[in-house]
C-alpha cells in the first residue's frame, strides 16, 4: 500500500513536470466590434503571435459596438481571474473607469487600436492615427492641386481614432486654405451610416472633388453613394486601413474603386507580443505606435503583390501551425507517455529493490525465527519436563495423600473398634464409660475428617462419580435426623421437620446428601444452644426441591456468610469448625447441578438452604446409580449418641473356622480377640500365604484385607472363588478401600461382603454370623432326600461340585470299597478338601453323605419283595447283611424287614 502511493506520487511528480514548461497565463481580450474584417485580422494576428506560447490562453468577448456591453464583459473578465486585459474602447470615456480599476487592481492593462482617456494602463499599441489624419490631408491637398472641396466622413466622434485623424487632417489643411472642408459627416464607423449620410449632403455639393473616409467600409459606403448621385462625375475616395485580400481596400484601390487608402495596421501581432513581454516580466514599450503610409495607384501593385504573398505565406503558416500542433499533440502524448514508462520504470526498480530487501529481510526473521523456535522447544520440553515432574510430584503427593488417608483409617477402626466393643460390654463404671464415649466421639470426628479430606481428594482429581437414583426426600430427611434425635432431647433441642409434602421424589446420591445433611445438622446442633430450636424444612418450588436448615443459635456475621463455603474459611467460631463441611457440601450440591447457600444474621441464628432440580433429566447416563454399587452409609456416628447393646450371639456347639488374612499386625489381632470366642480363627498376613492356608484347612469362612503384601484380596477372592475346593466359602472383603468403584471391583471378583474401614466390630461380627447362617440354611435344605429342590442355592461351581460327587457315589454304591480318598481322587480333591467342602456345602462330611446315599438306595431297593436282604446289602455296598441292618436300623430306627413290611 505504502509503495503504491510512492509510485502514484512519482508519477505524479512526472505528469507535473511534463506540462510545467512555462506558467499558465490568460489573457482576456475585450473587443469593441468583431464585425468587421480589420477587427477579424486583428484577432488573427493576435491568435498568431499568442501560439508561440504554448500555456497561453486568450479569451474573447466581442461588445458589438456598444459600450456599456463593453464594460459589462470587461468586469466579467476581471472576476475570471485574468492575468492580463486586451482591450480596443468602444469609446473613450464611457470605457476609462473599468480599464483604470484593472490597471489599479494590478492587472496589466494593454490598449490597442482606440484610447481611453486617462494615462492608466500598462501600454499601448495602435497606428498613429493624427499621423494618418495628416498623411491623408497632405496626400489630398497635393492630389487636389491646392484648390478643391472635400467632405469629411468621421468615426464615432468619441473614439479617439476618429477625433485624431479629424485633428491630423484639420492641421494639414490648415496651410492649403484652398482646399475646402465643405461638411464633416459622423459616419460612426459604420458603412450604412456614413452611406446614409452622405447621401443627406452630397447633392448639395456637384462639384465635390474628394470624400475622406475614416475607414475601409465608410470608403467603401462612399464610393457607393457617389455613384448613386453623381454617376457621370469620378469623386476621389480616400479611405484608411489598408486591409489585405479580396474584400480588401489594397483590392478596392487596385481596382480603382477608391483613389487611395492609409494603411492603418491592426496591432493584433504587436498587442500579444507587448502583453506576453509583460506578463513574462521582459522589457517593453508603453507607447507602441505604428507606422502608416499611403497606398495608390503608384504602389498598389507592388503592395497588393506583397500582401498576397504575404496572406499566401499566412496560409502555409497556419497549415505549417497546424501541422505543428499536431505534432506537438502527438509530442505531448508520447512525452506523457514516456514519463509514464519511466515513472512505471522507476517504480518497478524501488518496488523491485523493496521485494530484494524484503526478501533478505525475510532470511534474517526466518532465520531468527527458527533459532527462537529451536529456543522455544527446548524451553518447552524442559516445561514439558517439569510439568511431568509436577504431575508425577502431585501424583505421589495424591497416591501419599491417599495412603496416609489409608493409614489414619486403620489406626482409627482399632481406636473406634475396641471402644465399641468396650461400651457394649457395659463392664465398665460411668466414668470409664463417659472417658470412652468421649474417645470414641474424638475418634469419630477425626475419622469424618479424614473421610472429609479423602472427598476433596476426590473432588479434585475429577474422580468422583455421581451414582443417583430416585429417593423420597421427605423420608430421606427423616431418616437422617433419626441419628440427632436423641442428642435433640437430651439438649432439649426443639428439632422437627416442617413439610406439607409427604413425599416427593428427588434424584440424587444418596451418599453425598446424606454427608450434605448430616453436615448441616451437625453444625445446627453445634452452635445452637440448650432450648434451642432446629427446624428444616422442605418444599417445592417450580421445578425444584428447596431444604433449609433454620436453628436460632449464634448465627453468622456477614464475613463468615461470605466465607461460609470457602475452603479452609475460619470464622469467628473456627474452633468448631474446619472449615471443610460446608465447601465440601457446596461441591456435592453443585454436581448435582444445585445451590446451597447461607442466610442470618449475627446472633439470630443461620438458614442453610439447599436448592436441588427435580426429575433426572439433568445428569448424564453415568451419573445414574446401577444395581451393583453398594454404598455403605456405616462410618458416620459424629454425634453423641451411644450404640444400641445388641443381643449376645449363640455359641455353637462346633465352632465354624474362619480364616483372617491381614497384614496390620495390630488389626489382625484386634478382629482375632473380637471372634476367637465364637469361631476357630485362624490368622495369615501375606495374601499368598492366606490363599494357600484357604486351600489347606478350607475354612468355613475368609475374612481378608484388599490391600495386602504378595496378592491382593480381590485376587484371592477371584482364585478361591474359581477353585473347585473353595468356591463355597464365603469371602468377606474388609478394606478402606471405600469408593463405589472400588466396592464394585471386590462384589466383581464375587465376594460376599465388602465392608469398609473403619468398621464396626458389632457389624463385622453381625455380617459373619449371618453368613454362616445362610450356609447352614442351604445345607439343611442340601443334605437328605431334598437335594435337588435346593440347589438353586448354590453357585456354578458348587453346584457342579455336588452333581459329581453324587454321580460318582451313585454309580459306585455297590463297591464296599468306596472311600473319601478314592472320591477325593476323582474329583482332585485332598481328602480334608473334600470332607470340609462337602460338610460345608452339605452338612456333613463325605462318609456320612455316601452312608446316607446308600440307605436312600437300599429304601428304593427294599421296595421291591424280590430281592433278598442279602441281595441288597450287596447292591448297596455293605459287607454282610448283618452290617446293613445294623446301620439301617441305627439311622431309621427300625430294621430293613421292618421298614419294608411297612412300606410295602
Ligand atoms: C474597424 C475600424 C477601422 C478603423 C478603426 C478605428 O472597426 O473602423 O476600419 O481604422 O476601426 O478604430
Amino acid at each position: 500500500m505504502r509503495l503504491a502511493l510512492i509510485a502514484l506520487l512519482l508519477l505524479t511528480l512526472f505528469a507535473g513536470c511534463a506540462g510545467k514548461q512555462e506558467d499558465a497565463y490568460v489573457i482576456g481580450f475585450s473587443q469593441c466590434t468583431g464585425d468587421d474584417e480589420w477587427r477579424r485580422a486583428m484577432l488573427d494576428g493576435m491568435q498568431r503571435e499568442l501560439a508561440f506560447h504554448n500555456n497561453t490562453k486568450l479569451i474573447f468577448r466581442d461588445a458589438h459596438a456598444n459600450s456599456a456591453v463593453q464594460v459589462k464583459q470587461i468586469e466579467e473578465l476581471l472576476r475570471n481571474g485574468i492575468h492580463l486585459l486586451i482591450v480596443s474602447p468602444n469609446e473613450s470615456d464611457p470605457l476609462t473607469p473599468v480599464i483604470e480599476k484593472a490597471y489599479k487592481q494590478g492587472v496589466p492593462v494593454v490598449v490597442v487600436d482606440r484610447r481611453t482617456s486617462s494615462p492608466y494602463y500598462t501600454a499601448y499599441v495602435g497606428g498613429d492615427n493624427y499621423q494618418v489624419g495628416k498623411t491623408v490631408g497632405e496626400y489630398a491637398a497635393a492630389l487636389l492641386g491646392g484648390n478643391g472641396k472635400m467632405i469629411e466622413i468621421t468615426g464615432l466622434p468619441r473614439s479617439s481614432p476618429a477625433s485624431d485623424r479629424h485633428r491630423g487632417l484639420v492641421d494639414a489643411l490648415a496651410t492649403r486654405p484652398s482646399i475646402r472642408r465643405v461638411a464633416t459627416l459622423n459616419g460612426q464607423w459604420q458603412k450604412d451610416i456614413a452611406k446614409s449620410e452622405l447621401r443627406k449632403v452630397l447633392p448639395r455639393f456637384p462639384d465635390l472633388d474628394l470624400i475622406f473616409a475614416q475607414n475601409e467600409v465608410m470608403a467603401m459606403g462612399a464610393r457607393e453613394v457617389c455613384n448613386d448621385i453623381f454617376p457621370d462625375r469620378k469623386i476621389r475616395v480616400i479611405g484608411v486601413d489598408g486591409l489585405p485580400g479580396q474584400f480588401g481596400d489594397i483590392q478596392m484601390v487596385y481596382d480603382g474603386h477608391i483613389t487611395a487608402t492609409a494603411l492603418y495596421p491592426t496591432g493584433g501581432e504587436e498587442a500579444a507580443r507587448v502583453a506576453m513581454n509583460i506578463l513574462q516580466k521582459q522589457p517593453y514599450q508603453k507607447e507602441n505606435l505604428l507606422q502608416t503610409a499611403i497606398i495608390d495607384s503608384s504602389n498598389v501593385r507592388m503592395i497588393k503583390m506583397q500582401t498576397d504573398k504575404m496572406i499566401s505565406q499566412q496560409n502555409d503558416i497556419e497549415r505549417q501551425q497546424a501541422r505543428i500542433d499536431e505534432q506537438l499533440e502527438i509530442y505531448q502524448t508520447q512525452r506523457g507517455l514516456l514519463y509514464v514508462m519511466t515513472g512505471l520504470f522507476i517504480v518497478s526498480i524501488i518496488l523491485g529493490s523493496v521485494a530484494l530487501y524484503s526478501l533478505i529481510e525475510n532470511k534474517k526473521i526466518n532465520r531468527e525465527l527458527n533459532s527462537k523456535n529451536e529456543e522455544i522447544v527446548v524451553q518447552r520440553n524442559r516445561i514439558q519436563d517439569i510439568a511431568e515432574k509436577a504431575q508425577e510430584a502431585t501424583e505421589s503427593k495424591f497416591r501419599f495423600f491417599t495412603n496416609i488417608s489409608h493409614e489414619f483409617r486403620t489406626p482409627l477402626t482399632l481406636i473406634l473398634g475396641p471402644v465399641e466393643e468396650l461400651l457394649r460390654q457395659k463392664n465398665e463404671s460411668p466414668a470409664v464409660r463417659k472417658n470412652l464415649s468421649l474417645v470414641q466421639k474424638n475418634a469419630t470426628r477425626l475419622l469424618w475428617l479424614v473421610n472429609q479430606l479423602m472427598d476433596f481428594r476426590k473432588i479434585e482429581s475429577g474422580k468422583i462419580r455421581l451414582q443417583v437414583s430416585g429417593n423420597d426426600m421427605v423420608a430421606f430427611v427423616r431418616e437422617l435426623m433419626l441419628p440427632f434425635d436423641q442428642v435433640a432431647r437430651k439438649r432439649r433441642i426443639d428439632f422437627r421437620l416442617v413439610t406439607a409434602l409427604p413425599a416427593l421424589e428427588v434424584w440424587f446420591d444418596r451418599d453425598m446428601m446424606d454427608k450434605v445433611f448430616f453436615n448441616l445438622l451437625s453444625n445446627a446442633f453445634k452452635f445452637t444452644p440448650d432450648w434451642g430450636r432446629i427446624y428444616i424444612h422442605i418444599s417445592q418450588a417450580g421445578e425444584n426441591v428447596v431444604v433449609s436448615v433454620q436453628d436460632n443459635g449464634s448465627g453468622l456475621s456477614d464475613a463468615d456468610m461470605a466465607g461460609a463455603f470457602e475452603m479452609f474459611y475460619q470464622g469467628k467460631n473456627s474452633t468448631k469448625g474446619t472449615g471443610l463441611g460446608l465447601p465440601l457440601s457446596r461441591e456435592f450440591v453443585e454436581l448435582h447441578q444445585g445451590t446451597i447457600a447461607a442466610d442470618g444474621k449475627k446472633g439470630e441464628g443461620a438458614i442453610f438452604t439447599v436448592t436441588l432440580p427435580l426429575g433426572q433429566a439433568h445428569f448424564q447416563p453415568e451419573d445414574l446409580a446401577d444395581a451393583a454399587t453398594i454404598t455403605s452409609a456405616f462410618g458416620r456416628t459424629a454425634v453423641q449418641n451411644e450404640p444400641e447393646p445388641q443381643p449376645a450371639q449363640p455359641l455353637p456347639a462346633d465352632l465354624p473356622s474362619v480364616l483372617l488374612i491381614e497384614d496390620n499386625e495390630d488389626l489382625l489381632g484386634f478382629v482375632n480377640a473380637l471372634l476367637q470366642d465364637q469361631y476357630q480363627v485362624s490368622t495369615a498376613t501375606d495374601g499368598r500365604a492366606g490363599l494357600d492356608q484357604c486351600f489347606e484347612t478350607v475354612p468355613d469362612l475368609v475374612v481378608c484385607d484388599v490391600m495386602l503384601p504378595g496378592m491382593d484380596g480381590l485376587e484371592i477372592t477371584a482364585a478361591l472363588k474359581s477353585d473347585l475346593r473353595t468356591s463355597h466359602i464365603p469371602v468377606i472383603l474388609l478394606t478402606a478401600k471405600n469408593t463405589p468403584e472400588q466396592q464394585v471391583e471386590g462384589m466383581q471378583a464375587r465376594a460376599d461382603m465388602y465392608i469398609t474401614k473403619p468398621f464396626s466390630p458389632q457389624f463385622l461380627q453381625e455380617s459373619i454370623a449371618s453368613l454362616l447362617a445362610n450356609r447352614q440354611l442351604l445345607r439343611n435344605t442340601h443334605f437328605g432326600p431334598g437335594v435337588a429342590e435346593a440347589e438353586a442355592g448354590l453357585s456354578r461351581l458348587d453346584k457342579k461340585f455336588v452333581n459329581e460327587l453324587r454321580a460318582l457315589i451313585i454309580a459306585r454304591l455297590d463297591d464296599p470299597a468306596l472311600t473319601v480318598e478314592s472320591l477325593g481322587k476323582a474329583l482332585g480333591l485332598s481328602r480334608v478338601q473334600l470332607f470340609r467342602k462337602t460338610k460345608a456345602l452339605l452338612g456333613g462330611g463325605t462318609n456320612e453323605l455316601i452312608l446316607n446315599l446308600r440307605l436312600e438306595k437300599a429304601c428304593t431297593l427294599l421296595r421291591n419283595p424280590d430281592l433278598t436282604m442279602a441281595e441288597i446289602a450287596d447292591q448297596t455296598g455293605f459287607t454282610s447283611q448283618s452290617y446293613f441292618s445294623t446301620v439301617f436300623k441305627t439311622h431309621f430306627g427300625v430294621s430293613p424287614k421292618d421298614w419294608r413290611m411297612v412300606r410295602s
